[in-house]
């Protein structure tokens, strides 16, 4: 594509080579679930997770060390010749510089939800760390919990202690990405709260530029996140969020193993899927989605 060399295709990216330095990382409009891709796409998707990045990168309270270099389509232009023309690609690319990423998913969680909640029922633990008895699903932590778990090549990512993550990657890296993923989330979950809405958790993926530590990857997307509307939690049951619980809960309704192929996904499946991701970015932002580039 456009004379790039491709790199790697994950559930969602695609990622092509510029140079040795930079990478630019195409967010599709493919949708997985358990680590299955869906036949069909949603429309939008792409651009949504992209314009979202982009805005956390740039518009939180002072913003923390990225990889980003670019989604500009005519900034990009000057890395990657012939760019500027090829408008599928506008708002759904991202010129990155190419980072050594560090082996973990930094999770980190505010709110009791998902394989954490599934974890606590179980053992009364999240990650195998202690925490206050009597949590309802949705309930709050004391303060929000940084909790790892496994990057895996083949097969779903595993949760971990924090002392298991640093026989990963050691102490020092581990308190280093704690220090920045607990504050990203902070100061995200404060600017959420502004609008009403809950950041209820998180996943961030770092990596090493230039031997710095920095936030790579999707950034606070409804693909790594949680966001809840404030006014519709209740202290034990599933909130509606912004991300594809209305898919999750179609899909699981499904007779489906969760192996290849996946099921069919119905048009009126993918038309609320598609609406709940573009409701996000213009909740989030305040900004109509028309004015992110690739309209
Ligand atoms: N700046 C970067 N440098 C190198 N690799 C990156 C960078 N940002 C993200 N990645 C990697 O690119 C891939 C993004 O593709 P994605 O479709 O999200 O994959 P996955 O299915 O593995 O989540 C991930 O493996 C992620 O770790
Ligand atoms: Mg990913």
């Amino acid at each position: 594509m456009l004379g790039l060399t491709h790199l790697y295709s994950g559930k969602v990216r695609d990622l092509y080579a510029v140079g040795d330095d930079h990478l630019l990382m195409v967010a599709s409009d493919r949708l997985s679930a358990f680590d299955v891709v869906m036949n069909e796409t949603i429309p939008s998707k792409g651009r949504v997770l992209t314009g979202l990045t982009n805005y956390w990168l740039h518009e939180v309270e002072s913003p923390v060390a990225n990889a980003l270099v670019s989604c500009n389509p005519f900034e990009i232009e000057t890395y990657v010749p012939g760019f500027a023309d090829a408008t599928s690609l506008h708002g759904r690319a991202m010129l990155v510089r190419r980072a050594d990423m560090l082996p973990l998913e930094c999770i980190v969680r505010g709110r009791l939800a998902g394989q954490a909640y599934e974890e606590y029922q179980r053992s009364g633990t999240v990650h195998d760390m202690a925490v206050p008895a009597g949590l309802a699903l949705t309930d709050a932590f004391p303060t929000p919990m940084f909790t790892p778990s496994t990057k895996a090549d083949e097969g779903h990512d595993v949760n971990i202690s924090l002392t298991a993550a640093a026989a990963i990657v050691g102490d020092a890296v581990l308190a280093e990405a704690q220090a920045i993923c607990l504050s990203l989330f902070e100061r995200a979950a404060a600017q959420l709260a502004t609008a009403g809405l809950v950041l209820a958790d998180t996943k961030f993926e770092l990596g090493y530029v230039d031997g710095v530590l920095v936030v790579c990857d999707e950034v606070l997307t409804p693909d790594s996140s949680r966001i809840w509307p404030a006014d519709a939690i209740r202290s034990g049951e599933n909130p509606p969020s912004f991300d594809k619980q209305p898919f999750r809960d179609w899909l699981s309704a499904q007779p489906w193993d969760k192996t290849p192929p996946p099921p069919p996904v119905p048009a009126e499946v993918v038309a609320i899927t598609a609406q709940r991701y573009v409701d996000c970015y213009e909740a989030v932002t305040n900004r109509p989605l028309s004015d992110w580039y690739g309209s």
